[in-house]
Formats: C-alpha cells, sequence, structure tokens
C-alpha cells in the first residue's frame, strides 16, 4: 500500500468511496495536499466515471474491488449514512486506514460495532478519524483552548442553533436523506452533528440528554425531522440546549454561547469573548473558500491533519467513538419524541 518517496518514506495513498457531493471536498483537498488517489467508487457508474477523470484515476462500482486491486492505505467513505459502517469495515478489515464522513452510522448498534472494529484495527496499527471539520475551524479552536485552559473559568451553561434552510429539492435529489432507514434521521443526524460534536467536545461528554424532534415544513417530502431541540448535562453538571431546524428560509450562520465566570464567548462564525473586565477578543472564522462557510470549510485542514499524524501511536483526535457518542445522543431524543413518523420504516 502506497508508493515509497524520493526521500525513502513511504508516501500514502487515497481512495474515495461515494463520489456525490462531498467527494468534491476530499478530492480537493487531496489534490492540493499532493496525495495520490489510486482509485474512486461508486454504486453509480456514471459518478464513479466522472470523479475518476478529474483526478486522472481508476473508477471502481464495488467497494470490495477498489480495495483489493488498488490497495489504498487510506480509504474515505463518503456515501449515504447507512452505507458507512458496511464499506468502512471493508476497509478495516483490508488493512486501510479510514476517514469517514459524518454520522459514523445510521444507529445506535451500527456505531457500536464500528467503534468495536475500529478499536481492535488500532491495535494492528490501523488508523481511524470522523469528519468533524468544525473543530479545526479557529473560532472553535480558541474557544477549546479558553475552556480547557481554564482562562474563561468555570463554565455556567452553553446554547447552539443551527437554522438552515432544506428544499424539497435538496432531498429529491438524493432521496436517502430523507429517508429514516438511510439517513437514520434528519437535521440532528445530517446537519446539526456537527454542533452537537462541538458541545461535547468543548463541555464534555453527555451524561443526560432529553429533548424533541419533530418535522414542521418539510413532511411532504420526508420521513425525517426537520427541526428538534435538545437538553444536555454534560459531566461535571454543566448543561447546554441546541436548537436545530431545516425550515429556516436561509443559511444563518451556526450559532454557540458560552456563559462563564470571567466572561462570555460567542460564536457565530467569527468569535467574540468578552471578558467580565471590559477586555474583548475576537477570532475571525477564516474559511477555507469552499464557500459554504455556514457549515463549515475545513475539511482540507482535517484532511491534511489525519494524514500527518497516520504514523504516530496514538489512535486520531477525532475518533469513532466520539462520532458514536454524537449518535447516542441523537437517539435519545429520537426515543423521547414518540410522535415521529415512520421512524424505523422502510419507504420506497
Ligand atoms: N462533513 C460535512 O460537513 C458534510 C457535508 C455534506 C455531507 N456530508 C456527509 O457525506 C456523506 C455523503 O453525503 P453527500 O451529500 O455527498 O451524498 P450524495 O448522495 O451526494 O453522495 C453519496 C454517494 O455515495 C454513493 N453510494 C451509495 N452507496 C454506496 C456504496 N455502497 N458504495 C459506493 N458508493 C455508494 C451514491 O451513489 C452517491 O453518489 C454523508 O455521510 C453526509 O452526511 C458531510
Amino acid at each position: 500500500m502506497g508508493t515509497v518517496t524520493p526521500s525513502g518514506t513511504p508516501q500514502p495513498t487515497a481512495a474515495i468511496v461515494g463520489c456525490g457531493d462531498i467527494s468534491s471536498l476530499h478530492a480537493e483537498a487531496l489534490t492540493a495536499l499532493q496525495i495520490p488517489v489510486v482509485g474512486v467508487c461508486d454504486v453509480s457508474p456514471d459518478r464513479a466515471q466522472a470523479l475518476a477523470q478529474r483526478l486522472g484515476t481508476r473508477a471502481y462500482t464495488s467497494a470490495q474491488d477498489l480495495l483489493a486491486q488498488a490497495c489504498p492505505s487510506v480509504v474515505h467513505v463518503c456515501t449515504p449514512h447507512a452505507e458507512h459502517v458496511p464499506v468502512a469495515l471493508e476497509a478495516l478489515d483490508g488493512g486501510a486506514h479510514l476517514l469517514l464522513e459524518k454520522p459514523v452510522a445510521e444507529s445506535v448498534p451500527q456505531a457500536q460495532r464500528l467503534v468495536e472494529a475500529a478499536d481492535a484495527a488500532q491495535r494492528r496499527g490501523v488508523r481511524s478519524g470522523v469528519v468533524y471539520q468544525n473543530r479545526y475551524n479557529p473560532p472553535n479552536r480558541r474557544l477549546y483552548e479558553l475552556i480547557s485552559s481554564g482562562a474563561l473559568g468555570a463554565v455556567h451553561g452553553a446554547r447552539a442553533a443551527v437554522s438552515w434552510h432544506r428544499t424539497p429539492e435538496y432531498y429529491a435529489a438524493r432521496p436517502w436523506r430523507g429517508i429514516w432507514s438511510q439517513a437514520g434521521g434528519g437535521v440532528l443526524m445530517n446537519q446539526a452533528i456537527h454542533t452537537l460534536d462541538l458541545l461535547l467536545w468543548l463541555l464534555g461528554p453527555a451524561t443526560s440528554v432529553t429533548g424533541h424532534a419533530a418535522t414542521h415544513l418539510l413532511g411532504e417530502a420526508i420521513e425525517v425531522e426537520d427541526t428538534a431541540e435538545m437538553l444536555l448535562t454534560h459531566a461535571g453538571g454543566v448543561r447546554s440546549v441546541l436548537h436545530a431546524t431545516n425550515a429556516y428560509p436561509l443559511n444563518a450562520p451556526v450559532t454557540l454561547e458560552v456563559h462563564a465566570e470571567l466572561g462570555s464567548a460567542v460564536m457565530a462564525g467569527d468569535l467574540t469573548v468578552q471578558w467580565n473586565d471590559g477586555r474583548s477578543e475576537s477570532v475571525s472564522a477564516q474559511g477555507a473558500g469552499t464557500g459554504r462557510s455556514y457549515w463549515g470549510d475545513s475539511h482540507r485542514l482535517l484532511i491534511e491533519d489525519f494524514y500527518a499524524r497516520l504514523g504516530d501511536p496514538d489512535p486520531f483526535w477525532i475518533g469513532i467513538e466520539d462520532g458514536a457518542a454524537t449518535v447516542a445522543a441523537i437517539a435519545q431524543v429520537y426515543d423521547a419524541s414518540p410522535d415521529l413518523r415512520g421512524r424505523g420504516t422502510i419507504s420506497g
């Protein structure tokens, strides 16, 4: 797996499985980082071919064939949610490092299965990482630093909001996104999961979760929820609330506020910290320029870091268990929402 560079160090190689919308950002990052892509795969031959042509590589329609013939050292999994674990397990079993798009799985049992497989693979030197790229946004990194160093003092609480616009056409273009069995959920599982991950990263694991999910606007187009609210209690007792909707008329920047003993921090694209003693600080979002900064455009930073750390003995710092924690928290909200339509059914 991989070639050898002129300096004699092994050059990792990449493959992308799932050649839809998000694969473009992976492809752009791999090109910019000069990481050879030895193959791409999609069950749609046209999509596989289109991305293969763009990258000057070989197209496959089966992940097994790609793994057996192209032998990539890293597999980027960019498939619909219910196709994450099957493809991820194939990659790990074949000895390839795994870089997996969110959510790690469409259900808690599947996520748990993958945690176990990734742990076993880690012991064989095979790494796994989850694409929670917003952890690389400069405002979020600074906020983490301020909280973890104690610079903000004791945290009193936090709130976050994801208010986005998704049309029936968005779901019609990719029907899996609106179906429980394939997406595992709606706005929480697909969009706000990034912000939930930030809350768990910043404030610690959830010791209790409750909330409610419903479909207010898009019920004609989707089975899954378009709106939800969550109340999280984090280890240590700090509480946070998250509101998420795809029924907003526009894609507003994600907001996340942390109120603490020595000041308050408000992230709304950029970060503004207001200290109680009158000082203030701001950190610009300075996106990597994909034009989609409202949902976080740090894919390239995360991918670069993942490859840079492949030789580390330690697991990648955003692991499958982090992804499983977000899926488990979301499942608790769904379980507390008995009126969700069609959950668990297979829709055509
Ligand atoms: N990190 C982010 O900010 C971000 C943003 C958008 C999407 N995503 C995630 O990326 C993933 C893909 O989303 P998308 O919007 O690109 O979806 P998409 O439907 O545009 O692309 C998915 C592709 O996977 C292919 N596919 C399905 N099953 C397959 C299989 N078994 N093997 C190979 N290919 C298969 C489909 O034919 C399709 O082309 C999802 O997990 C989504 O949540 C992440």
